[in-house]
């Protein structure tokens, strides 16, 4: 197995992740008593193509640790993942970014009506929390993992900068502000992904702030990505409405601080999230290539 993996590509390795994250949210949704129109508002948005890029986080950062996927990690991956996909049910609501079709389909209050779409996220968000405090196999361990995910996808993470990304629009956006905007509104969930992957491996302290680190830098760049396809990609590459900030006026790095410095700082944080793996050497190599293939990616 291991020399499999050595040898698969990184594309296959993602899939073959991305699929196991699959397969456990499907049973962990099978087993959920729920509202039938809400668990279908739910499993509609949650089985769409999402890239699965955070909750593959998670299990890739528990391996690098303790050489393999346990299942805490697989438990968090799913609660990654399920607060992620609420963020973006509400993100596309109309009093927030007013969009019509996310990972290829038509939005979640769309395709269903706006309150089965408030609704559908507040259960994945208290689904998550469920499932960390019901499904991880060790009571400290479930402790820290919720912890961390209320930290970061709370009002000091997610919520703050989803807050200040509404403020922002039509303002004459600063530095200073999109800095705080994306790191909250994203580069966070990143941190969170790595930093509970390090906890089911058994991380120290030391190796939790460097994955912590790395999450945060890969986050900001994953947004400032966002940010630059926003503008160059198409919304049928995209699975979402290009071109949505501009008419927004979103305060993004392209409008802030023009393309070109936004690909500088790409590439600076790319960096900056493969120096601080150094002292986990080769075994980070999945790690690294995620950095850089986020740096790349067209969708
Ligand atoms: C979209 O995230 C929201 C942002 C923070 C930019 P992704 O691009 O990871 O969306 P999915 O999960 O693949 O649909
Ligand atoms: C969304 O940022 C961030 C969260 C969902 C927390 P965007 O509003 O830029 O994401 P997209 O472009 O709609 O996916
Ligand atoms: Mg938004
Ligand atoms: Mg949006
Ligand atoms: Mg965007």
């Amino acid at each position: 197995m291991a020399s499999l993996s050595s040898t698969m590509d990184f594309n296959t390795q993602l899939r073959r992740k991305a699929q196991s994250v699959n397969h456990v949210l499907e049973q962990l949704l099978a087993e959920q008593q729920m509202n039938g129109d809400l668990k279908e508002a739910l499993r509609y948005t949650l089985n769409a193509p999402g890239k699965r890029i955070r909750s593959v986080l998670v299990l890739w950062s528990c391996e690098l640790l303790s050489g393999q996927v346990n299942r805490n990690a697989e438990i968090a991956s799913a609660a990654v993942e399920m607060v992620h996909t609420y963020s973006l049910i509400h993100d596309d609501l109309p009093a927030m970014d007013d969009d019509d079709m996310r990972r290829g389909l038509p939005t979640c209050h769309k395709a269903f009506d706006e309150a089965t779409a408030i609704l559908a996220g507040d259960a994945l968000l208290t689904l998550a929390f469920e499932i960390l405090a019901t499904r991880t196999e060790e009571p400290s361990v479930a402790v820290r993992l919720i912890a961390l995910l209320a930290r970061d996808a709370g009002g000091d993470g997610m919520i703050a900068g989803q807050m200040a990304d509404l403020k922002a629009e039509k303002t004459a956006g600063t530095k200073e502000m999109l800095e705080h905007i994306h790191i909250n509104k994203t580069a966070k969930m990143f941190r969170c992904a790595a930093a509970l992957g390090a906890v089911c491996g058994g991380a120290t302290q030391q190796q939790l702030e460097c994955l912590c680190e790395y999450g945060l830098n890969i986050g900001l760049a994953f947004q400032i990505t966002d940010d630059i396809l926003d503008e160059t990609a198409s919304s049928e590459q995209l699975g979402k409405t290009a071109g949505k900030d501009i008419k927004a006026a979103k305060c993004t790095y392209p409008a802030v601080v023009g393309m070109e410095k936004a690909k500088e700082v790409q590439q600076k944080l790319t960096s900056a999230a493969a120096a601080v793996l150094k002292p986990f050497g080769p075994r980070a190599d999945t790690l690294r290539r995620l950095a850089n293939v986020l740096l790349e990616r067209t969708k």
